[in-house]
């Protein structure tokens, strides 16, 4: 039916008979010579029919946009001052002898090439959205980045093996998809938010490296980094420790983006522990390319009048830092005021500040109303903490370590876009030492700040029961960007600090038993010591686009309030159904 792509028409053809099969992009009438665009998959490309060929202008004349046309012609060069350097096709074009209109469209809802069409029609009429270059080119880098992933694990030994969509819940830490079964009433599957468990059991089972590009599905509130479902790169492998993983799946990621991008990420990525990274970034996911940097004063805040720094330096729980924007002397009133507002966002009180006029001149050369509040010594370590110098602001959050860590952090995040300090344009790290645990204070007990598989740093359960808030794990993080690619694990294999982390996290031994008695049994039967990870893929891919939403590199993806615009799901069900499945619904809809 076809020969070439459209965007494969150049000069290299010139003089050859071709066989094109496309949309119309775009015709014109140039007084009694037509125009067509004609697109496909691969770019576009201009056919030109003539009055001489009477059938093909007849139809061409029938031609609107989006028609589905086959067109046979030869290749010539266009006539000189009518070339279109922007297009790979744009030397030539086809002289067209024959023209078959395959299929008409209605006009569309949209122009595919209108700037800002709205996301609700994008969404609900997806398949045209996706005839745009754009989207298309998106959904081409998914698909390359995930054949070269599976071409370096199927090289390293990785196996591709699948695991159940209709299981039991994974912890997570969202909620979970449940199908309702019919042969067991009352029962239910999980859908699940990770193959965890079952790529552990492959371990278990002696299959020594498995890897899949698997859907997870997760019941959680939705943001642009985040879709109900979503796809993982999901990886487990036996006999490797933390270093041995990372530095493998770190050589994954560089030659990915070497042959996908060409670009050259740095050799080792850092690895920064996770303490550092909410000192220092006030985020365990820091975005390297903005170099803005907390400081830390609560103890220089302790002993100062002023109640809204002495507070918080002198809570266990709080904390005062400073973010010093080199050049923000700047930012005018106004400007500062709107950064006040979004820090709120993330729970601060109010956003203190210091301008610094003249470094030499102490007290005097600052600027704020804040500066009254603080002594002389308390104010030159400030300056020489910050390593301020003339011209710049200074920043403050004074709250909660949560509340300060929140706001300055993406504090920092909001300065550097606007005042464009990003430096590079990749920067990869590794964020290690995560503490095991997390305390929460509403539910009064511990939660694993990871999933409660992971392997914490002692092989001793008697010392993690001891001080679990000090007790730290074996889980690395994959951080681009300020976005966390990808996380994972050394994980537990030997059923007493399984069972020990279940009991601190409040899990009883009949309900272990209940939930993942399973994976209790399996740990009894010679277990090797293993560990892996999980890519995002939709996320890796979006930073590897430009795109600002994962929504944007998923074919299909959902709306915030997790529907499907397209085909209207989820939607009701036939009483026949639920009766089939032994649910009745407590609220009619
Ligand atoms: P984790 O929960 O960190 O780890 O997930 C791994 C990676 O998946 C991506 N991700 C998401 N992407 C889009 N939408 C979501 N709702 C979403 N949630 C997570 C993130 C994240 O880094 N079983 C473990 C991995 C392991 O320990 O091996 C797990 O699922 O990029
Ligand atoms: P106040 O004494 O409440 O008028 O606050 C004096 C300055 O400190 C103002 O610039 C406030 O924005 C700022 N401020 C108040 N609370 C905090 C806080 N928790 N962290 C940082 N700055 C604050």
């Amino acid at each position: 039916m076809r020969s070439h792509y459209c965007g494969q028409v150049t000069e290299t053809l010139l003089d050859h008979d071709v066989t094109l099969c496309g949309w119309a992009h775009r015709r014109r009438d140039h007084g009694g010579v037509i125009f067509v665009d004609l697109r496909d998959r691969e770019g576009l490309v201009q056919v030109v029919i003539d009055p001489d060929v009477p059938d093909a202008f007849a139809n061409a004349e029938r031609v609107r946009n989006e028609y589905v046309l086959r067109v046979i012609g030869r290749v010539r060069r266009r006539p000189e001052g009518t070339e279109n350097p922007n297009l790979a096709t744009g030397a030539v074009e086809v002289l067209v002898r024959q023209l078959d209109i395959l299929n008409r469209s209605e006009p569309l809802p949209f122009q595919l090439d209108e700037p800002d069409i709205s996301e609700e029609v994008r969404l609900r009429y997806r398949y045209l959205d996706l005839r745009r270059p754009e989207m298309q080119e998106r959904l081409r880098l998914r698909t390359q980045v995930i054949s070269v992933l599976r071409r370096f694990l199927e090289r390293h030994g990785f196996m591709d093996i699948e695991t159940p969509m209709l299981t039991k819940a994974t912890p997570e830490g969202a909620r979970d998809y449940l199908v309702p079964s019919r042969t067991h009433p009352g029962s239910f599957f999980a859908l699940p938010q990770s193959p965890q468990l079952f790529k552990q059991l492959l371990m278990m089972a002696g299959l020594d490296r498995y890897y899949q590009v698997v859907r997870c599905f997760r019941d959680e509130d939705l943001r642009a980094d985040r879709q109900p479902e979503f796809t993982q790169l999901d990886i487990e492998t036996s006999f490797m420790d933390e270093q041995a993983i990372t530095d493998l799946m770190e050589e994954m990621i560089r030659q990915m983006f070497k042959s996908v991008l060409n670009v050259d990420l740095p050799h080792p990525f850092p690895r920064m522990p996770y303490e550092t990274a909410m000192q220092r970034y006030g985020s365990d996911k820091p975005d390297l390319r903005i170099p803005l940097e907390l400081t830390e004063l609560s103890d220089l805040m302790q002993g100062v009048e002023f109640k809204v720094f002495s507070g918080p330096a002198n809570d266990p729980n709080g904390r005062v830092a400073a973010l010093r924007v080199p050049n923000g002397g700047k930012l005018s009133r106004r400007e500062i005021d709107l950064y006040s507002d979004f820090v709120g966002r993330y729970g601060a009180k109010g956003l203190a500040y210091i301008k610094v006029n003249d470094v030499s001149q102490g007290r005097e050369g600052l600027q704020a109303p804040i500066v009254k509040f603080l002594p002389d010594e308390i104010l030159a370590k400030i300056l020489t903490r910050t390593g301020a110098e003339n011209g710049d602001l200074i920043f403050f959050g004074a709250d909660s370590t949560k509340v300060v860590n929140d706001a300055l952090g993406a504090l920092r995040i909001k300065v550097g876009h606007d005042l464009d300090l990003l430096r590079g344009e990749w920067a990869p790290l590794w964020v290690v030492n995560f503490p095991m645990f997390e305390w929460d204070e509403q539910e009064q007990r511990w939660n694993a700040l990871h999933h409660p598989f992971t392997a914490p740093r002692t092989d001793d359960p008697a010392e993690v029961r001891a001080n679990p808030g000090r007790c730290l794990s074996r889980a690395y993080d994959m951080v681009l960007n300020g976005t966390e690619i990808g996380g994972g694990s050394v994980r537990i294999h030997r059923q007493e600090m399984q069972s020990t982390v279940f009991d601190l996290l409040g899990i009883t031994p009949e309900e272990a038993r209940a939930k993942f008695g399973f994976l209790l049994d399996a740990l009894k039967f010679g277990c090797p010591p293993h560990g892996g990870l999980a890519f995002g893929l939709d996320r890796l891919v979006m930073l590897m686009a430009g795109a600002n939403s994962i929504r944007e590199v998923m074919a299909f993806p959902k709306t915030q309030s997790a529907a499907c615009l397209l085909t209207q799901a989820p939607a009701p069900v036939t009483e026949a159904q639920l009766r089939d499945l032994n649910i009745r619904l407590r609220r009619a809809p």
